[in-house]
């Protein structure tokens, strides 16, 4: 019998993705399921979701859910099980899955995912005929209440429970006038249960109760032991410190594989070094740029604090300066998406700029890229530089979090010893990022050490393989703990 776990995500590629949780949430279930895991995702009910399960199969139903009506949908994404929360008046809106289509978020956010962990404990403790579950897995904020009413008001506490925090950034603080409206028992207002400082924390909640919390790299789980990293739960983190490990995502090669890219036409494939060529030729021309055979950089990112951007900004003048050329795309921010644009004006053919989400165009550009720019002031783990290593698109990365444990700097000792995959930088600022960029820019000359540093990138094996035995085993361990 393979162990059923329920893993509980506010978005799982193919059907909705805002970043990488989105990655995270889809790659999963196969990269278990040879460890005799079987993972069934429950999704809230978006449009896109809605879209894609069709009519799907009815097996539960709410007469109120937090206050609406709401119904358990079964269906699957690819060969997984799926299972969709459809509450029209919760997640049957135009715009993403946590704000409007002008970025502000939606003013019910901690009701709509309130509700969904509130349904999603109901499951995973086995109140929807047919499926029963082992162990429950939550992802961020929008999932963790699951764990607080699993834990403080279901009549199964002991199902074993992960929690996996993808970023700390983001943890569901609301107002205490929240409490009394979330159903839990009036105990559940206490510093060992929701209320953070003061109000109700959602991703506070989850790693309370928590059997096991985990994060994405090793790195970014020492890193939110500081208030730096922990903005506030380092206090949790360090007192729950035995419960809590880093295990590093990987590259969901059905999506992302450099010789067969599913996403871009064929002859955009990176089977070969010399393919690039072909590649860089077509990003110049998708972005307006001079055609060249020096150094072309691309970032793809969304644009805000944590990416960055604002650093990267500052260095354009600089990078143009010095013979680079960026094609970059992303989207955040509005007053840095202004002045990308503005950068673009000045430096015309030398600065392309892409304002939006757009899969392909970043498949295409890890594709043909020389240099992928990650400046993140921190980074739980980090996706763009992996995909760049699989596609010979030299990382260029800040020296934290999941970024330090996935490059290794092309040092002297690493570039003597052959290991080299990239350039590290200490330090997210201007003069930081501007030496990185020299150091690029050098390296790049060096046609020989540059290439090598490349095929290093390709060679790493960041694929699923260690990181779904890993989450099997925790399951394991967990659940036999339990048993
Ligand atoms: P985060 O989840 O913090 O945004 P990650 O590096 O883990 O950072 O994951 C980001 C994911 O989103 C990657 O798959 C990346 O390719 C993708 N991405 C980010 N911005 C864009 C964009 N503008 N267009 C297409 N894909 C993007
Ligand atoms: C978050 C983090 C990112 C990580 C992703 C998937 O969005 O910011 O570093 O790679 O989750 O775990």
């Amino acid at each position: 019998m393979p162990l059923k776990v329920l893993s509980v995500a506010s978005e799982a590629v193919p059907l909705v993705k805002t970043g990488g949780l989105a990655d995270v949430a889809g790659a999963l279930p196969a990269a278990v399921a040879p460890h005799d895991v079987e993972i069934t995702t429950l999704l809230p009910g978006y449009p896109a979701v809605q879209k894609a399960l069709g009519k799907g199969k009815l097996v539960h139903k709410w007469a109120s859910l937090l206050g609406q009506p709401a119904r358990l949908l079964s269906g699957s994404i690819g060969k997984h099980k799926l299972l969709m929360l459809d509450c029209p008046a919760y997640f049957a809106r135009e715009g993403g899955p946590y704000g409007d289509a002008g970025g502000q978020d939606w003013a019910d956010n901690w009701q709509r995912f309130a509700a969904f962990g509130r349904a999603a404990a109901d499951i995973a403790s086995g109140k929807a005929k047919g499926h029963s579950f082992d162990l429950v897995h939550a992802h961020d904020w929008q999932a963790a209440m699951t764990l607080a009413y699993l834990k403080l008001a279901s009549d199964t506490p002991d199902l074993p429970a992960v929690m996996t925090i993808h970023n700390m950034a983001f943890q569901g603080h609301f107002d205490a006038k929240v409490f009394p409206r979330l159903g839990l028992p009036s105990s559940a207002w206490s510093m060992d249960g929701v209320e953070n400082y003061g109000g109700v924390g959602f991703l506070k909640a989850g790693m309370q109760m928590a059997d096991i919390i985990t994060t994405v790299s090793p790195s970014y789980a020492a890193e939110i032991r500081q208030p730096e990293f922990g903005m506030g739960l380092e206090g949790l983190v360090t007192t729950r410190g035995n419960r809590v490990r880093g295990i590093l995502n990987g590259i969901d090669s059905t999506v992302w594989n450099p010789a067969e890219d599913s996403e871009i036409p064929a002859q955009y494939s990176v089977r070969t070094l010399a393919r690039r060529k072909i590649n860089k030729r077509a990003v110049e021309e998708a972005f307006g740029l001079e055609r060249s055979d020096g150094p072309l950089f691309t970032a793809i990112s969304r644009l805000t604090w944590q990416k960055g951007s604002d650093v990267l900004l500052e260095v354009l003048d600089h990078l143009v300066g010095v013979g680079g050329r960026l094609a970059l795309l992303g989207s955040g921010d509005k007053a840095i998406e202004a002045d990308l644009h503005g950068a673009a004006a000045r430096h015309p053919g030398r600065i392309g700029v892409h304002i939006g989400y757009d899969e392909t165009l970043s498949h295409r550009l890890q594709a043909g890229a020389d240099a992928i720019l990650v400046p993140s002031r921190f980074e739980p783990c980090g996706l763009t530089q992996l995909y760049g290593l699989a596609y010979g698109c030299v990382p260029v990365v800040a020296r934290t979090g999941g970024l330090a444990d996935t490059v290794i700097d092309a040092n002297p000792a690493a570039l003597c010893a052959g290991v080299a995959t990239g350039v590290q930088f200490d330090g997210v600022h201007y003069h930081a990022l501007r030496a990185a960029i020299d150091r690029v820019m050098a390296l790049y000359q060096q046609p020989k050490q540059w290439r090598r540093v490349q095929q290093n990138g390709m060679k790493a094996d960041f694929s699923w393989d260690a990181s779904g035995r890993a989450y099997a085993e925790l399951y394991r361990e967990l659940t036999e703990r339990t048993a």
